[in-house]
């Protein structure tokens, strides 16, 4: 879609409200402003002091960046272990005691772990997975809640070298076992389940229904987190070991393995625009470096800050920066089982308020839903600690980012709208607080080190004023090194597009002042509450189901969840488009993907509009979801096809 079409934009460059730093925030930051020209004049001379500062090597690198496009090395020659930097260097300095995560359970039960309690529980949870066989570069699937023995597996495959894949918990038996097939993973470690919103929510029917069709799992290790909550816990012998019977009788005592810099540290599976899932590829240093220092200078993290990122690990924002980049400053943080709504809608600013939180970090669909509640939640608790917020995952509009600033930030703390991806591994346009005016809704610039550019169809830079397509020009520590076992599909998916330039997928507008304001994507991936999900993938789960002959999926606004799905469906002959198919259809997507792709909408069409080629008019299905005029259809191979839907749509739409 052409981005100027779109009408919001407008809107915001509108926008003329600025908020410059706050001169004592300024004062006592991290983020300096010559960091932009430091980083400017020798891009990789910047980036190997930050890695010399940063990180803990076991033998140290002798070429800062080997490029050869679109194939990155960072820091040849180094060697390193991520879990060394992320627990044994802190115990080591004398933080022992300091909490590393403070872990709130869903039913209101916490436990305290600090940096000590973490460097023996990994070293155990290692020596556990030696145990079962797992060797440096075996890849470990984790499918697991938001329980400390998600962070600590993480790390005990870190310090052993064998990558994981962290599988969300929400995600389907399916989806679950898909991944680990593309993976080859031996092991996959879970739980019995954890609790949501009052109830336990078991996960091992799903882990053994996923495991029957992967093959090449040898075992199956499970933290007891549900127990007899959950008496339908199934348990295999010789497959399956329960954590507490493998790992609390383990030595905490497994040095961690130095390993190349380029070691795959992990592989994190994400919506592309076709139905399989890219294995997106990250390895350690740069991802160290990148995360690490991005971390520290955009939320301004000081030794006591409390710093609260509200994502799920199973999506990057965790991996990035709820393990490995806060773990690496030594950070404090909040680890929470469970959902904002429950008990109640002050869930979030209860926590925040009991533990002191200092950084908040949370994607703007949860700040919509707070606003839709109403400031009278937030504003029973005491969030004077909070001094910098941070937003990730989808545009932020900017009447959330004022709610966020004033009702959460008390109009003090600084606002960090924070873009990236899973593929860049660690955020690349950003504020950095006590340096850059803010406004409302704008990601700003991008970060010292990182050469953004918007282009257009030619892959032409836009003068300011002008949108197009974000791109990056220049390659970044934390890069995706590739899509596992494709590079074709790396080269073509991110590289083609624009000769020489990483193509990120998202549309972009640069203002007056060369603001970025950040779009939505231009391809076929939706954002969902912040989660990405293909229109394919949902299309090829609908026509997995019997009574579907064809399916085409759209996204379309939506006000606190960003954007949602509409899914239009021709059936097969024989069956019937009554309101009860709609929902087992609906039900069908989010038993084979997961309860965030469930369509909000589904349409019965007797058909879809095509170009004569063959390709489906996702524009016009976007223009009848959202009851928009419809544009130029002169291509459509049936111009009538239009109006049924249209007809149809105000029938069955549920
Ligand atoms: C979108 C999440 C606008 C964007 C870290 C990107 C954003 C996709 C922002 C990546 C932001 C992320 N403003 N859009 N601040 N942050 N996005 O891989 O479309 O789950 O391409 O990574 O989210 O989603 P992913």
């Amino acid at each position: 879609m052409s981005v100027d079409q779109r009408p919001e934009i407008e809107n915001l460059l509108a926008e003329g409200r600025v908020f410059p730093p706050d001169p004592a925030f300024a004062a006592q930051a991290n983020a300096q402003p010559d960091l932009y020209d430091e980083a400017a004049r020798d891009p990789e001379a910047f980036w190997a002091k930050i890695a010399r500062e940063t990180v803990t090597w076991n033998e140290p690198f002798h070429t800062t960046l080997d490029w050869e496009l679109p194939f990155a090395k960072w820091f040849v020659g180094g060697k390193l272990n991520m879990s060394e930097n992320c627990v044994d260097r802190h115990v080591a300095s004398g933080l022992g005691d300091k909490v590393a995560y403070h872990w709130v359970g869903e039913p209101g039960d916490t436990r305290t772990i600090t940096f000590g309690d973490l460097h023996r529980e990994v070293q155990k949870a290692a020596n556990a997975l030696l145990e079962l066989g797992i060797e440096a570069g075996d890849r470990v699937a984790i499918y697991m809640p938001m329980i400390p023995e998600l962070p600590i597996a993480m790390l005990a495959c870190a310090r052993i070298g064998a990558p994981h894949t962290v599988v969300f918990a929400g995600f389907s038996a399916e989806a679950l076992s898909g991944r680990i097939n593309d993976a080859q993973a031996k092991l996959v470690i879970t739980a019995d389940g954890s609790y949501r919103r009052g109830k336990a929510m078991p996960l091992k029917a799903a882990v053994d229904e996923a495991v029957a069709a992967s093959p090449t799992i040898e075992h199956v290790l499970m933290v007891r987190r549900l127990g007899e909550a959950a008496p339908e816990t199934t348990f295999v012998d010789g497959r399956d070991i329960w954590w507490h019977d493998l790992v609390d009788r383990q030595e905490a005592d497994c040095p961690p393995v130095p390993l190349d810099s380029e070691h795959m540290l992990y592989l994190l599976y994400t919506s592309g625009s076709t139905a399989k899932p890219k294995g997106i590829t990250h390895t350690t240093a740069g991802y160290l470096v990148g995360t690490s220092y991005s971390h520290k200078q955009i939320f301004d993290i000081k030794p006591d800050d409390v710093y609260w990122c509200a994502a799920d690990i199973g999506w990057v924002t965790g991996h990035s920066y709820i393990v490995y980049g806060p773990l690496a400053n030594g950070t404090t943080g909040v680890l929470y089982e469970g959902t904002p709504d429950s008990p109640a809608w002050d869930r979030w600013w209860q926590i925040i308020e009991e533990y002191k939180v200092s950084v908040l970090y949370c994607a703007p669909t949860a700040i919509r839903a707070f606003m839709k509640q109403g400031a009278e939640h937030p504003a029973k608790h005491d969030l004077s600690t909070l001094r910098v917020l941070g937003s990730v995952g989808e545009p932020i509009n900017p009447e959330a980012w004022m709610w966020y600033r004033e009702h959460i930030g008390g109009n003090r703390a600084p606002v960090v709208d924070t873009w990236w991806q899973t593929e860049t591994g660690q955020i690349l346009i950003s504020p950095l607080p006590g340096v850059t005016t803010t406004k409302p809704g704008s990601a700003t610039f991008p970060l010292p080190g990182i050469e953004a550019d918007i282009v257009d169809g030619d892959g032409n830079s836009v003068p300011n004023g002008g949108g197009g397509y974000l791109v990056l020009k220049r390659p970044w520590p934390a890069m995706l090194r590739g899509i596992y076992g494709d590079p074709e599909r790396y080269k073509e998916t991110y590289w083609s597009r624009f000769p020489g330039m990483y193509f990120a997928g998202d549309g972009a507008k640069r203002d007056e002042e060369g603001y970025f304001w950040l779009l939505g994507r231009v391809d076929d991936v939706m954002n969902i509450s912040g989660h990405r999900l293909s229109t394919t993938e949902i299309e090829s789960a609908l026509v997995s189901h019997p009574a579907v002959a064809e399916a085409a999926v759209v996204g379309g606004p939506d006000p606190v969840t960003g954007e949602a799905i509409n899914a239009f469906v021709i059936l097969r002959l024989g069956f019937d488009p009554t309101p009860e198919l709609g929902e087992e259809l609906r039900k069908h997507v989010a038993t084979k993907i997961s309860p965030i792709a469930k369509p909000k909408s589904l349409m019965f069409t007797p058909d879809l509009p095509k170009t004569r080629s063959g390709k489906i008019m996702r524009r016009l299905l976007r223009d009848i979801a959202q009851g928009r005029s419809l544009g130029d259809t002169t291509t459509l191979a049936d111009a009538t096809v239009v109006e049924t839907i249209r007809e149809n749509s105000l029938k069955s739409e549920d």
